[in-house]
């Protein structure tokens, strides 16, 4: 009788190990697909200009879009996670030094990197958050292009990306990480609008703002490391969101961290290098977001 239990119990565990096995192998299977799958789309030809004038606007727009938060303080790349489940990736080197692809990118190359998160191989890149990118107009985005290419060379290679389990998981089951995959690459994009302290101005500058604090700007989950905060409620409602708030308050949020009402704001999680840009673009974002429908709830889980 033992022996016979003992028999069903080895059955039952090998089973249980082997469909263990197959399912670790079926998000093997499906990440690798997912990380090799190449995108053929439409790159946009853009004029990259070369005066100085447009180089100096291409460097506040690297200042004001988060670029440095992630691709370190020259641009030059750095760790960007490195945990044993999370594998290790880097964000890449932009300059032309030794590892950067500034020396071997072409102008279509950069476009599509940065504006779609494809890579010069067509790959999705891992975790470039081209969804915050994609609304640049081509005169910005010329001019960002036109920054990042007279960067001074900086040597700094780094080995290829390496996906962990965990990682590997999440890109199986839920497609996370690859901007590529989310972009619908032939909407039509927003006009090119005049720079100035208006909400036209603003809703063209608070795409970058959607990018993380949803569409509806009602706050919600993230993708960041899992003890930062969800983002906020940013729209007039006087009870989640920003409502009760000065212009004043804005500001000093946006440049300082500091709530009018409440604990300092996360200075990573809330990239306070937004705070860089102008008065003007600081208004034009406010007197936008005043014109957003309020949304009384904590956005979305
Ligand atoms: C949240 C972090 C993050 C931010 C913000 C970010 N990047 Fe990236 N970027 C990455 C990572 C990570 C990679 C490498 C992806 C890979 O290896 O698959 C990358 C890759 C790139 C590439 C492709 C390089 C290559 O290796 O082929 C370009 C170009 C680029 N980023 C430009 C920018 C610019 C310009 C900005 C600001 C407008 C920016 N990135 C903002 C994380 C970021
Ligand atoms: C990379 C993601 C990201 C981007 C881009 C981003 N935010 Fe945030 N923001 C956050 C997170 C996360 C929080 C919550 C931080 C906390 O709770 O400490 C936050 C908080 C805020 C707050 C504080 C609100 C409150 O009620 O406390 C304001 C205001 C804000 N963001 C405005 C903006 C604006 C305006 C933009 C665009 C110009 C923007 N954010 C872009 C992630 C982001």
């Amino acid at each position: 009788m033992l022996k016979k239990i003992l028999k069903w119990l080895g059955i039952a565990i090998a089973g249980i190990i082997g469909l263990l096995v197959l399912a670790a192998l079926g998000i093997y299977m499906v990440s690798n697909s997912k990380i090799n799958t190449t995108y053929d789309i439409t790159v946009e030809a853009i004029a990259i200009p070369t005066d100085s004038a447009a180089v100096a606007r291409g460097a506040h727009i690297a200042e004001t879009r988060v670029c440095y938060d992630c691709h370190g303080p020259d641009l030059a790349g750095q760790v960007f996670m490195d945990a044993p489940p999370m594998g290790t990736i880097y964000a890449s080197n932009l300059t032309s030094g030794n590892g950067g692809i500034g020396g071997q990118y072409s102008d279509t190359d950069w476009v599509r990197a940065i504006r779609h998160g494809v890579g010069a191989d067509h790959k999705a890149l891992f975790n470039m958050p081209s969804e915050a990118f994609w609304s640049l107009s081509d005169a910005d985005l010329g001019a960002l292009i036109a920054f990042l290419k007279q960067l001074p060379p900086v040597d700094n290679p780094h080995p290829a990306p390496e996906y962990g389990p965990v990682s590997r998981g999440l890109i199986a089951l839920t497609g996370a990480f690859f901007s590529a995959a989310h972009i619908d690459h032939d909407a039509p994009r927003m006009q090119e609008v005049e720079a100035a302290a208006t909400p036209e101005f603003g809703a063209y500058l608070a795409q970058l703002c959607a990018a993380c604090h949803q569409a509806d700007f009602s706050g919600g989950t993230h993708h960041g490391p899992p003890d930062w905060p969800n983002t906020a409620n940013i729209t007039p409602d006087p009870e989640y969101g920003i409502g009760k708030w000065s212009e004043a308050d804005f500001f000093r949020a946006m440049r300082e961290g500091k709530r009018p009402d409440g604990p300092d704001i996360h200075p990573e999680a809330m990239p306070r290098t937004i705070g860089n840009m102008t008065d003007d673009e600081l208004k034009a974002i406010w007197l936008y977001l005043q014109t957003v429908p309020p949304v009384a709830s904590k956005g979305k889980e």
